[in-house]
């Protein structure tokens, strides 16, 4: 399997990746070094215009948070740059509320230049409060996605999704589809372990970013919660890219064979 290394950081007299990201968004144009490699699959949906990747940042020992919950930071300083790239390239950045609690994340791009991405919470019981970070009125789409019947605390400006329960969760085609009719084309779902976890399961994730950083845990919680397996030989098993990214190393995993089609058309610029 071959590992490639990808580059750090912005160069000094201009920006590298801002030109990246601005032939990324135009879509015509063959991408230029650099980036390509691990940003490339992220440019048109492999079943339908949808763009679906989930990220995980874990430990060797597979842990995303300790006993505590706490996470920030298991990767180190070039893992965080890529997943503020991650975010600068999409359209939505989405969070379950035990994410939003845990560690009231901005969900902005900081690291690197680019677009802010809209900000979406799962929050199908109304837990997170108004004065959330991800909530903040800075001129950026702020999305709740709830269950119907639900009074959230969201303040003014946030936009509202109810969706109904089956089985006590939403349907996380459902909240793609409520999304994509917002005109959300590439999302990103950013956690923790139980949300990425559902959109796995559900077959909704064209690509999974699991980056490993050399550190152990011993204990905490999981990157993905699946249902179990009897056996070794049922775990699937799927194509992947590896990038070392300084200490760290991604497992860019490509999940097209898995995808359900939700038939959306129209591209992410
Ligand atoms: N290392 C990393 O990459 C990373 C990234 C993000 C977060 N984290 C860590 O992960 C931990 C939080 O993760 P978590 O797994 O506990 O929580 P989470 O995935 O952030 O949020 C889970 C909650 O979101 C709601 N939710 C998500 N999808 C839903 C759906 N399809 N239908 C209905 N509800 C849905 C549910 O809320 P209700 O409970 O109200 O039903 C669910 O319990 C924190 O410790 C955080 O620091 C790590």
């Amino acid at each position: 399997m071959p590992i490639t290394h990808l580059p750090l950081n912005k160069s000094a007299s201009s920006d590298p990746w801002e030109d990246f990201a601005n032939v990324f968004r135009r879509g015509q144009l063959p991408l230029p070094q650099g980036w390509a490699e691990v940003f490339g699959p992220l440019r048109k949906g492999a079943v339908d215009d949808l763009v679906i990747v989930g990220q995980i940042g874990q430990s060797l020992d597979g842990r995303i948070a300790t006993e505590s919950g706490h996470s920030k930071y298991i990767n180190g300083p070039a893992g965080l740059v890529h997943l503020h790239r991650l975010r600068a390239l999409v359209d939505a950045v989405i969070v379950g509320v035990g994410t939003a609690i845990a560690d009231d994340p901005q969900l902005t791009v900081r690291q690197v230049s680019g677009p802010q991405p809209a900000r979406v919470v799962i929050d199908p019981n109304g837990r997170l409060c108004a004065s959330a970070r991800v909530f903040a009125d800075d001129g950026v789409r702020r999305l709740l996605v709830t269950s119907e019947g639900t009074r959230g605390r969201a303040p003014a400006g946030v936009e509202i999704i109810a969706l109904p329960e089956v089985d006590g969760k939403i349907s996380p085609s459902a909240i793609l589809l409520a999304l994509a009719g917002c005109g959300m084309r590439r999302m990103l779902i950013e956690g923790g372990a139980n949300t990425v976890s559902r959109f796995l399961a559900a077959g909704c994730l064209d690509r999974l970013h699991v980056m490993v950083a050399p550190i152990i845990l011993g204990a905490g919680g999981p990157g993905l919660i699946l249902p179990p397996l009897e056996r070794a030989d049922q775990a699937s098993r799927m194509p992947v890219r590896v990038h070392k990214i300084d200490d760290d190393v991604l497992f860019d995993c490509d999940l097209s064979d898995q995808r359900v089609a939700l038939g959306v058309a129209k591209k992410s610029m």
